[in-house]
């Protein structure tokens, strides 16, 4: 085999990590001026099991470092999804001193699920658990998991969501051991089993005077696109109760493609929500055809809240600027009129591209973009005028025989702004993500197409778009310097 990080379909500017199976995102914490990723990790195999957290750590979200298995299975279970607070005030009491360290808040997942604590002084590179685990025994509930801890600075407190089958209960605790429940939430969309809550407030419009809540949810299966997806709620939270400003049947999706899941945001980023979901859908995840490591992170996306005429709020998601680093010399077009039959980026021949175009409609009833096109296969991100709808078609896309639910097309909702249309696109070695007009509509898909297939179109069908502008860069690995 080639070397590290050249094997085939390996992401180049995606983490993942150097050998075996992961999933979830976990304790993604900013501290002492690095983001830490824990994640969901089996250090003995390239399938689910023996699960612990694996660690890497980044000081721009972009390039990361591996470090040693962080948290592994003990007599209470494995080590499930959670997340990691700074517990600079020593609310706890597990450090000897101020300012206190990281404190892990996991799912001990045994014969019953609960909640259990870790605290690392040394920046999460060892974990001491706190010895009167769990902190959260089972009620009773079979799926009872995925903890999430915010800090609730108005009553100066720590929130804990937990998802419970088919809903998610929120709890408080003054030092991260005694927690006390507080009230549920079961809104939307139910075809699958809760998992992996997340809660956070952000301005809406940029305006730091008019905040709202967000409350995230994951279900598995009964996602937009099949399988395993995320859905989110807009609404307030007054320390206790969240409460849903929309019908709660009207469900917004995080992402309309199959493989982004289990979100969660970094703690301690100050007016930055960042956050990062694992590129994967549970139809067919122990089946993608990689190894000798098996899941990979989509980018970090940078969040935000935005009117959106005839929608109301919308989350918005942005690749964080940081990526910017990693962009090789641009090419340019300008103001062109394109028709049929012809290819302006005929030229390019590259399989990790960031693309950022603005489009203005004309009578043609699709247009976009092939991508990793070779000989037979392509993956097709379009926009299509009749139906408003953006959308990514891995039909033909290359290796898809591994799952029958994984070739498909996966389509979005998407209004053209002043008749305009933008599309901004990354596409790595297996994956492509596509954020539509301003990040308003997010589709996340992997794709497995021979490294070869490098080719790059810009088309469109039955009629003409005018394109306004358009950028092409390639992008550096982030692994190989
Ligand atoms: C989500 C999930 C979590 C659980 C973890 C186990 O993908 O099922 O609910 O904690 O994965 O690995």
């Amino acid at each position: 085999s080639v070397g590290l990080y050249l094997e085939k379909y390996r992401p180049q500017f995606h983490f993942s990590p150097e050998r075996n199976w992961m999933n979830d995102p976990n304790g993604l914490v900013f501290y002492n001026g690095k983001y830490h990723m824990f994640y969901q990790y089996n250090p003995y195999g390239n399938k689910w099991g023996n699960m612990s957290w694996g660690h890497a750590i980044s000081k721009d979200l972009v390039h990361w470092e591996h470090l040693p298995v962080a948290l592994r299975p003990d007599k209470l279970g494995m080590i499930f999804s959670g997340s990691a607070v700074v517990d600079k005030h020593n609310t706890s009491g597990l450090f000897k001193e101020k300012p206190g360290g990281l404190v892990a808040i996991y799912t001990s997942a045994g014969e019953t699920q609960q909640q259990s604590l870790a605290y690392s002084t040394d920046d999460g590179v060892t974990w001491t658990k706190y010895e009167g685990n769990p902190v959260i025994p089972n009620p009773g509930i079979e799926d009872f998991r995925d903890p999430k801890v915010i800090w609730y600075e108005k009553e100066k407190k720590w929130v804990m969501l937990l998802a419970a089958g088919d809903h998610v209960r929120l709890y408080s605790s003054k030092n991260l051991i005694d927690w006390e429940y507080m009230s549920k939430f079961d809104e939307g969309a139910h075809g699958g089993v809760w998992e992996c809550p997340e809660l956070f407030e952000l301005p809406v419009n940029g305006d730091p005077n008019n905040t709202k809540w967000v409350l995230q949810v994951d279900l598995n299966p009964g996602a937009v696109a099949g399988g395993s997806g995320g859905q989110y709620f807009i609404g307030e939270f007054d320390g206790k109760t969240f409460i849903n400003d929309n019908p709660p049947d009207e469900i917004r999706w995080v992402d309309y493609g199959k493989d982004f899941y289990a979100t969660q945001t970094w703690f301690n980023t100050n007016n930055r929500k960042i956050w990062i979901g694992w590129m994967n859908n549970w139809e067919y995840a122990e089946f993608i055809p990689t190894h000798p490591w098996r899941g990979a992170m989509s980018l970090p996306r940078e969040l935000t809240l935005k009117t959106i005429p005839g929608e109301g709020i919308k989350l918005i998601q942005d690749p964080v600027i940081e990526l910017q680093a990693i962009r090789q010399r641009p090419n340019e077009w300008k103001d062109q009129r394109i028709i049929p039959g012809q290819n302006i980026l005929s030229d390019m021949n590259s399989n990790t591209i960031e693309i950022r175009a603005e489009f203005e409609i004309g009578s043609a009833t699709e247009f976009g973009f092939k991508v990793r096109k070779g000989k037979s296969e392509e993956t097709i991100i379009g926009y299509n005028t009749d139906r408003n709808q953006l959308f990514v078609d891995r039909t033909n896309s290359g290796e898809d025989q591994f799952h029958e639910q994984f070739a498909g097309k996966h389509t979005a909702p998407l209004h053209p702004v002043d008749n305009r249309i933008k599309l901004h696109i990354f596409v790595d070695h297996s994956s492509v993500e596509v954020f539509g007009n301003t990040g308003e509509r997010v589709i996340t898909d992997r794709i497995f197409p021979e490294p070869s297939s490098k080719g790059v179109e810009l088309y469109v069908e039955n009629g003409d778009v005018q394109l306004l502008s358009l950028t092409v860069n390639e992008l550096d690995s982030i692994w190989q310097k």
